[in-house]
């Protein structure tokens, strides 16, 4: 589950605080929304099904006492279906406890038949419900809330986080956290506990964080922290760097329009400080010794999603820069195939949010097999670079369509870092190699804006294609996962039918999806160095355009060969062979986003899909 989490203790209106906190969290997916204030001495919750339109309107109709303690959440349904009355909070028998939660509760069945037998009855299909009945039962016999919760999370089994207010204790939240993601809000006279801090970056920068197992209380004042034992745990603050107006589409229609215009500044932002005056570089947050890192022998690269195809490319350039083979594994797979790990494995993990529960558990299945494991990650202090040995982190900002567009760009350059950096370590390339190719990813940030100036007939392309019931990508070498993430996006946001393949693997099957005016992408490689494989995708190109199909080429400025077998030519400019997934995903991006549009669709928020998904 990946729902979104506010709870808000203060001297403001709570239900205003936290409605708006659940607007900036909409990015997150969800398919209900509810809220519960505490007031007089009583609950009162309102929740609805579908979008937070919805739960406004509600409100709207039936209004809620005035309020400065409560809390909010967005539901991504896991146990049972998305409806109104399933959705969180989720109140005991009287009313006097509500609680909302991310996550899954694994032996909630066990629990729920033990209260049932008990006399309870359910009134939602939730794993969720069953924390509200426990907690209710302990301060039924006067436990405190905080006590309460601890008590509860110590009988619990799974991932959640949960958030909790009782009707006799205004002006206090409590919440708890074990393997998903909170943080706390620290305001003035005010204080705040969500997913993540976007809910509360218009009130306040400044943070503390939690960790797993650990309760924490929050009043107007500030907060407790204690792990599940009740032992007090030393504050972890932090100041967050970036502002609400980062948070917001800044004039863009779509926040994936804007997070494609942001690539060449966030590529930027990857390399930036990472080049000594020397030309080396230097990854002074690696902490890796030089030592271990030529102890390598292997390395596995695990992710999900668009961080897998990012996963795909870098293995191209990890192998060749540095001659250490590299596996790429998807998080889902690795630990059910009793992957070969030693001590000499680095293991590098890569994921934007930093919390997909898929890669989190790959990376502890890597750690205790004693593989070293480096994240590559986008969230500052989420929870897969705190578990690993080293973190690079992306610096791509925050993403927020659901749509991975920025992050991928900027997940190759830090793998291509980390590449070049083993590379430095172990001699495998020469001073002056490594500051040639460090010159090439310089170059990128440029040669992508220059694609982004040239979008126009792309849009035009997808619109005159919004009726297509199929299309098809083809790629070689590292234009394969280009291909392969070309295809994802459009099905993401486009719900179209769309597939990505190896172009030499075309006449091994998929070259009988070809029928006249399918549209086809084929990503073509630079005619310079890669000459043979330039000149079988040209001949594959001949092969499906012969048989009808409508070929869109994306390719290197200058490269006339593929002029007559096009039906369009889309141009990126002229850079060497490993840098040109940098360029050529730009295009299948803004097509995927432009087709979305046409055809009606959310962008940002595609229905079943999630910005983070924290089940495994
Ligand atoms: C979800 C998102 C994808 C993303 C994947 C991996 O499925 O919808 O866009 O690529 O998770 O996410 P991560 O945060 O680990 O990179």
């Amino acid at each position: 589950m990946v729902c979104g989490i506010v709870g808000y203790v203060g001297e403001r209106s709570a239900l205003d605080v936290i409605v708006d906190g659940l607007k900036r969290l909409e990015y997150r997916g969800y398919d209900s929304g509810g809220v519960a204030v505490v007031a007089d001495g009583a609950l009162a919750s309102v929740k609805r099904a579908g979008k937070l339109a919805n739960l406004e309107k509600a409100l709207a109709e039936y209004p809620l006492p005035a309020a400065t303690t409560g809390l909010g959440h967005t539901r991504w349904a896991t146990h049972g279906a998305p409806n109104d009355r399933n959705a969180h909070p989720h109140l005991d028998a009287l009313g006097q406890v509500a609680v909302i939660h991310n996550g899954i509760i694994e032996n909630f069945a066990s629990l729920r038949a033990e209260l049932e037998d008990s006399g309870v009855t359910f009134a939602s299909d939730t794993d969720t419900e069953v924390v509200a009945h426990l907690l209710a039962a302990e301060v039924a016999a006067g436990t405190d809330l905080a006590d309460a919760m601890r008590a509860v999370c110590r009988r619990l089994d799974g991932a959640f986080t949960l958030v909790a207010v009782h009707a006799a204790t205004p002006g206090r939240v409590v919440a708890a956290r074990l393997n998903s993601p909170l943080v706390v809000g620290l305001g003035d006279g005010e204080t705040f506990v969500a997913s993540d801090v976007t809910a509360f970056i218009a009130h306040t920068r400044e943070a503390l964080e939690m960790s797993d197992g650990q309760v924490v209380e929050i009043t107007a004042e500030g907060a407790t922290l204690t792990d599940f034992d009740g032992a007090p745990v030393p504050e972890k603050r932090y100041h967050v760097d970036w502002d609400v107006a980062a948070a917001e589409k800044d004039g863009y229609d779509y926040f994936m329009l804007k997070e494609i215009a942001e690539q060449p500044r966030a590529v930027a932002d990857t390399l930036l400080g990472r080049v000594n005056d020397a030309g080396e570089v230097k990854l002074d947050e690696m902490r890796l010794s030089d030592e271990e890192l030529r102890e390598v022998d292997k390395i596995i690269i695990i992710a999900a999603g668009t961080s897998y195809y990012a996963g795909l490319v870098a293995k191209y350039a990890i192998e060749h820069w540095t001659r250490i083979p590299c596996e790429v594994e998807l998080a889902s797979e690795f630990r059910y195939r009793d992957p070969i790990v030693t001590q000499r494995t680095l293991v590098v993990v890569i994921s934007q949010s930093g919390e997909t529960m898929d890669t989190l558990m790959a990376l502890r299945h890597a750690r205790e097999q004693g593989a070293r494991v480096l994240a590559i990650c986008n969230t500052n202090g989420a929870t897969i670079p705190r578990e690993s040995d080293a973190v690079l982190y992306t610096r791509a900002g925050i993403e927020v369509a659901v749509a991975s567009t920025k992050a991928f760009l900027t997940q190759i350059v830090a793998c291509y870092l980390v590449a070049l950096y083993l590379a430095q370590v172990r001699g495998t390339k020469w001073g002056d190699e490594v500051v040639t190719v460090l010159g090439d990813l310089a170059a990128m940030p440029d040669a992508i804006a220059s694609v982004l100036d040239e979008m126009e007939p792309v849009r035009e392309l997808a619109r005159s294609m919004a009726s297509a019931t199929s299309v098809l990508f083809l790629g070689r070498h590292v234009g394969y996962p280009v291909a392969l993430e070309g295809a994802l996006k459009l099905k993401e946001i486009a719900y179209m039918h769309a597939e990505g393949f190896a172009a030499g693997e075309l006449k091994h099957g998929p070259i009988a999806l070809i029928e006249d005016g399918i549209p086809v992408f084929v990503v073509v490689p630079s005619p310079r160095g890669r000459s043979v494989l330039h000149d079988k995708i040209v001949s594959n190109i001949q092969e499906v355009r012969a048989r009808g199909a409508r070929t869109i080429v994306i390719a290197e400025e200058g490269d006339e060969t593929v002029v007559p077998y096009a039906s369009h030519v889309i141009r990126v400019p002229v850079c060497p062979t490993l840098m040109q997934p940098l360029v050529a995903v730009v295009p299948l991006q803004v097509f995927a986003c432009e087709m979305a549009s046409s055809r009606g669709f959310d962008v940002d928020q595609p229905r079943n899909l999630a910005k983070s998904v924290t089940v495994e």
